[in-house]
């Protein structure tokens, strides 16, 4: 297990001020400025993080969002954006990794490998990427990992090391429906963990409702439901009839707010006759992280995904108005990033209003 860093602490303006990073010598600074270990700064760069990749950014705009692609790993993105004084400016970084699921999956429109030698390799992997993206989250802003239970917990623990364990605010779990086979050794798993930091305590989430209907609301509730003069319907709040301060919850204002949602989600995934299928393995479903945007950030902030793959996060956040870094080391995805977005520009607002 790495051993790195680094409790809580709130250095995020620090950060932005003093991460400019030099054209010789990128990736040091970056990393220096991510608060990547020493030994990880001073190793001989590999192919993965060269520094600044050729490749420069395409920015397209989506409805009034503006979209942001870039073909290159996660270092890369992270020295470029350091370069551009982009620290500290994503209100929301999404990152969903290789699970160390030991897979290779191949689809229509692209491949992606989960093989590594160890698990200890892995970790040391997410350990660097965590600090990298770590300095391009906004001080009140979030970072959610999305992962399951090959490498949850571990990643859990690095992720408080970054964060710290008080700024930890959720589990997350995507509850999904599938095939079911009966099984000796393990039940079926069917479920991913969403594991969401704040980058300090001030970071604050947006309200988010599920709609439910009269008869959900009077099940749950088990009380009796009473008719005012004009024939709405009510029941008692909290303390019941008679006591301090109890009140009336009207029923048709409970039904139109919905009902707040909880951690566990449920959602289908992305499956073969999905509208939304893109054909690139891992895909994951545009309401769940319409979801997630919508928890997280309010319309005109800025996402980043640095591992975007299909790029579903720019679909999400463009379509809700908000600004989106979409990156990825392999350019089967950030070629089916461009299409994608080409493709929903028609749906997109055009001009500001009240999305959620
Ligand atoms: C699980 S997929 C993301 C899927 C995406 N959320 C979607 O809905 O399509 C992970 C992606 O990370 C990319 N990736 C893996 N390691 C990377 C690295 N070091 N830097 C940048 N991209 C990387 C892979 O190419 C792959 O597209």
């Amino acid at each position: 297990m790495p051993t790195s860093h680094m409790g809580e602490h709130d250095r995020e303006s620090d950060q932005r001020n003093t991460a400019t990073v030099t054209a010789e010598n990128p990736l040091t600074e970056d990393a220096a400025a991510a608060g990547v270990p020493a030994q990880t700064v001073n190793r001989p760069l590999g192919p993965d993080d060269s520094g600044i990749h050729p490749s420069d950014v395409q920015t397209v705009s989506v409805g009034y969002a503006r979209v942001e692609i870039y073909q290159g790993t996660l270092a890369e993105q992270t020295a470029w954006l350091h370069l551009h004084n982009r620290q500290g400016t994503f209100r929301l970084v999404y990152w969903d990794p290789p699970f160390f699921s030991g897979k290779q999956k191949a689809a229509d429109r692209g491949s992606f490998s989960d093989r590594w030698p160890d698990l200890e390799t892995y970790l040391v992997e997410m350990d660097e990427d965590f600090a990298r993206l770590k300095t391009l989250v906004h001080p009140e802003g979030f970072l959610v990992l999305h992962c399951d239970w090959h490498a949850s917990h571990y990643l859990k623990v690095i992720g408080d090391r970054h964060f710290g364990y008080q700024n930890f605010r959720n589990e997350i779990v995507w509850h999904y429906k599938g095939r079911r086979q009966p099984a000796r050794l393990v039940i079926n798993s069917k479920h991913d963990n969403l594991l969401v930091w704040a980058a300090s305590s001030r970071a604050v989430m947006q309200p988010v409702y599920d709609p439910w209907d009269r008869e959900q609301y009077v099940s749950m509730k088990r009380q009796q439901v009473h008719s005012d003069e004009d024939g709405r319907e009510w029941i008692w709040g909290h303390n019941g009839r008679g006591r301090a301060r109890s009140y009336r919850i009207y029923l048709d204002e409970v039904v139109a707010r919905g009902r707040a949602i909880d951690s566990v989600w449920d959602m289908p995934i992305v499956n073969t006759t999905a509208k939304e299928r893109t054909g690139y393995p891992t895909q994951k479903p545009v309401a769940l992280l319409k979801r997630i945007v919508a928890l997280l950030t309010l319309e005109g902030d800025s996402v980043a995904d640095l591992m975007a793959g299909s790029g579903t996060t720019g679909e999400a956040a463009a379509l809700s108005g908000r600004d989106v870094w979409l990156g990825d080391r392999n350019p089967e995805a950030t070629a089916l990033i461009q299409e994608r977005m080409a493709r929903i520009a028609q749906q997109a607002p055009t001009h500001r209003g009240r999305i959620r």
